[in-house]
């Protein structure tokens, strides 16, 4: 129970106490002056929030809206939220925000908050960024895939001075305390511009209870609730904030708070979501919007607020009332995995620097405590110093075909803030040659102009190009729209409902044929839409309704954009030759012909790029269990655990990627790499092109002979 009162924390919500505030006129003044510069401060010392309407309110922007980008969906839109607020204005007018598939602005918004992969959509269709007169591209130190693009893209285009008459775009980058020195001598010195913050000390506690061998999420997701427990019953007043990975785990550490408070006889109410002034609240990406904004608002008298999060606690969303961190010492991150050749979101653990970074999220507003579950010997041996930077640790395939598309040739000279490894480049390349995306040159192809367009993974895409040449993207449109949000699938972690979500579940995929986890998406999808309460049929199959709705959206989004790509001349058009249903598995070849598998020993399958993996079916395919009936599969994506699992299968025929799968192994990525680097000349492609039909025909003349 918290033993004193809780310190008021009203003050802190006003715009004038953050610690901006002070700087505001010398800030507006160093824009107004400077084409490049960084501003750094504290995490919630009011830059997201503060900045934008600074510059807005100086008349900085009467020639062009400033657009604020953010690596993360959540925070691009609560902070419009909040601006909003503060502006007194209504959401979406002066003030809105645009994500993937959810765009809230019109073209007189002024200040625009924007995902950083949305930015980079608006110079594919505008270089030159004509709408803007200033880009702030917020959470530098994230290090996303998407912005350190950004930063390349703008260095680039300003020199070009591509804005014809229009004033040069001014460029913030801004960034929680982390290598300002490093991207401003990337910008040729540019100024720093330094928020001093105020923060309180916070005491770092190793709670010794998870050492280097625990990794498994029930073992630490049990120890966080129990630490969160005990801080709540022995610590004084001030919320805590836990850190965690993502949805499910969440969810269940939430449920197993009120459950465990409920075994030490705590008024236990559902509903009221408060067991003994504890009043807990989850906060991940996917979560409904309204559901996010309450974790803003301070918590009624004598309870106690604890809210329990992924990364987007730790520099994207300041909460303010925080007092004690519990920290798991996990974060869910993209990685490329070299075993699989795909990138695959895995749970790691966190970087010395971002346990600092969750640390210092207890001292904003007073003195605060940090609990790590971990010891010491876990600080020491698991977790890096650094975090690497997502563009050195995932797949480059969509960002260097958009760098293709906006002209820039050479990709492995553009000026990247830190270099990605090349062979990842190179590997990017060879993905993108096999799409037919880019030629042998590394020239755009007309497809891959069309591909570019989709703010999809290539293969999706690739599959929906198919199926629109062929008339039939109505079959393709609904899986794309499936696969682009949260999880549909409603599995429930206690045993009882657990039986009728399954058969529930199984019912649709005997429906859909039972054997293509594709199908069970359309097969939602249709009858989701086509039933008169769409909401109620979900609830009785075990479907999250929420999550089908975006698909609805997102399924319309696509299809306008495939319709605007439909008027260009140059759209292919093609005529099917086999039966009607095979169409789906046939388009979807052609977009994951990469991710062909033939089974090989038992139940377990062998990949064919080339890596070799041997992968099994996971239990929640409805293809589990049907593995000896099974030869030849395609699937969407990867999990591994101690084995290499697959999701969403399919299975298909081996004649439908017969022609595809040489294409694989046809071209060698160290082929690639000098056309990455230079334009060829026709002579040099000539020798280049000679030199391959000779190592082909050598290889032909081996096959034989073995
Ligand atoms: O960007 P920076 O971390 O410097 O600070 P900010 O995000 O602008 O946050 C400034 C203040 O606004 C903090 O006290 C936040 O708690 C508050 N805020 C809020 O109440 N609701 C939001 N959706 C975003 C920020
Ligand atoms: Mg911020």
């Amino acid at each position: 129970m918290p033993k004193t009162e809780k310190p008021s924390e009203k003050d802190n919500h006003e715009p004038k106490k953050l610690p901006i505030y002070k700087h505001k006129d010398k800030l507006v003044q160093a824009v107004k002056e400077n084409s490049f510069l960084i501003v750094t401060g504290e995490t919630g010392s009011g830059k997201t929030t503060q900045l934008p309407q600074y510059l807005y309110k100086a008349g900085l922007c009467r020639n062009g809206r400033i657009g604020v980008t953010q690596p993360r969906r959540v925070a691009a839109i609560t902070v419009a939220q909040r601006v909003c607020q503060e502006m007194g204005v209504q959401l979406g007018e002066e003030v809105g925000y645009q994500v993937r598939f959810d765009d809230c602005s019109t073209k007189d918004t002024m200040i625009k908050y924007m995902t950083d992969g949305c930015m980079l959509r608006e110079i594919l269709a505008d270089p030159g960024l004509s709408q803007y007169s200033i880009v702030i591209l917020d959470e530098a130190h994230e290090r996303s895939l998407n912005t350190d693009v950004l930063l390349g893209l703008l260095k680039k285009r300003l020199s070009k001075a591509s804005r014809g008459h229009q004033a040069p775009l001014k460029v913030v980058v801004m960034s929680a305390t982390l290598e300002t020195e490093k991207l401003s001598s990337f910008y040729g010195n540019c100024p720093v511009f330094t928020i001093p913050g105020r923060t309180y000390p916070v005491k770092e506690k190793f709670c010794n209870l998870i050492g280097p061998k625990d990794k498994e999420s029930s073992v630490y997701v049990k120890e966080v609730v129990k630490v969160t427990l005990d801080v709540h019953s022995s610590e004084a007043a001030g919320d805590i904030l836990v850190f965690l990975t993502g949805q499910a785990e969440i969810e269940k550490a939430c449920d197993m708070l009120f459950e465990k408070a409920e075994t030490l006889n705590y008024r236990y109410d559902v509903h009221d979501r408060t067991v003994e002034g504890l009043l807990i609240l989850p906060l991940y990406g996917s979560m409904p919007t309204d559901q996010q904004r309450q974790i803003f608002q301070p918590s009624p008298k004598g309870v106690r607020k604890c809210v329990v999060a992924t990364n987007i606690a730790a520099t994207s969303l300041t909460i303010d009332g925080i007092r004690y961190i519990v920290d798991s010492g996990f974060v869910k991150q993209l990685n490329h995995n070299s075993r699989v050749g795909l990138d695959i979101l895995e749970v790691v653990p966190i970087s010395k620097s971002e346990a600092q970074q969750r640390t210092g999220r207890a001292g904003r507003t007073a003195a605060g405590k940090c609990f790590r579950i971990y010891n010491k010997d876990f600080w020491d041996t698991c977790m890096p110093n650094y975090t690497i930077p997502e563009i050195q640790r995932t797949s480059l395939t969509s960002v260097i075909l958009t760098l293709k598309c906006l002209g820039v040739h050479d990709v492995i000279r553009f000026p990247y803030l830190d270099c990605p490894e090349e062979r990842f480049i190179l590997t990017a390349l060879k993905q993108l040659y096999q799409f037919d995306a880019i030629d042998r040159r590394g020239h755009v192809t007309p497809l891959g102009r069309l591909m570019v367009e989709f703010p999809l993974p290539p293969n999706l895409t690739r599959a929906l190009l198919k199926a629109a040449a062929l008339e039939c993207e109505d079959i393709v449109l609904p899986v794309a729209a499936m696969l682009s949000v949260e999880n549909i699938f409603i599995r429930p972690g206690k045993p009882e409902g657990q039986k009728e979500a399954e058969a529930r579940h199984s019912e649709i995929a005997a429906f859909a044929g039972g054997s293509n986890d594709f199908l069970m998406l359309l097969c939602v999808f249709e009858k989701c839409r086509a039933s008169d309460n769409p909401s109620a049929w979900c609830k009785e199959h075990w479907i999250h309704w929420r999550a089908v709705k975006s698909a609805f959206s997102v399924e319309s989004q696509l299809r306008d954009i495939l319709l605007r790509l439909k008027q260009r001349k140059d759209f292919p058009h093609e005529k099917f030759e086999g039966s009607k249903s095979e169409l789906l598995r046939q388009c979807l070849c052609l977009g994951y012909f990469t991710n062909v598998a033939r089974r090989s020993v038992g139940k377990s399958f062998c990949t064919m790029d080339g890596h070799g993996s041997s992968i099994l079916i996971h239990p929640s395919s409805c293809l589990f269990g049907q593995e000896l009936q099974l030869d030849w599969i395609i699937f969407h994506d990867v999990l591994v655990t101690s084995r290499v699992y697959v999701r969403t299968v399919c299975p298909i025929r081996y004649e439908w990627v017969m022609d595809l799968l040489p294409k694989l192994h046809e071209i060698d990525v160290y082929e690639l790499s000098s056309v990455a680097r230079e334009e060829v000349t026709d002579e040099e492609m000539v020798h280049w092109e000679k030199k391959e039909a000779a190592k082909r025909q050598a290889e032909a003349r081996e096959d034989a002979a073995r």
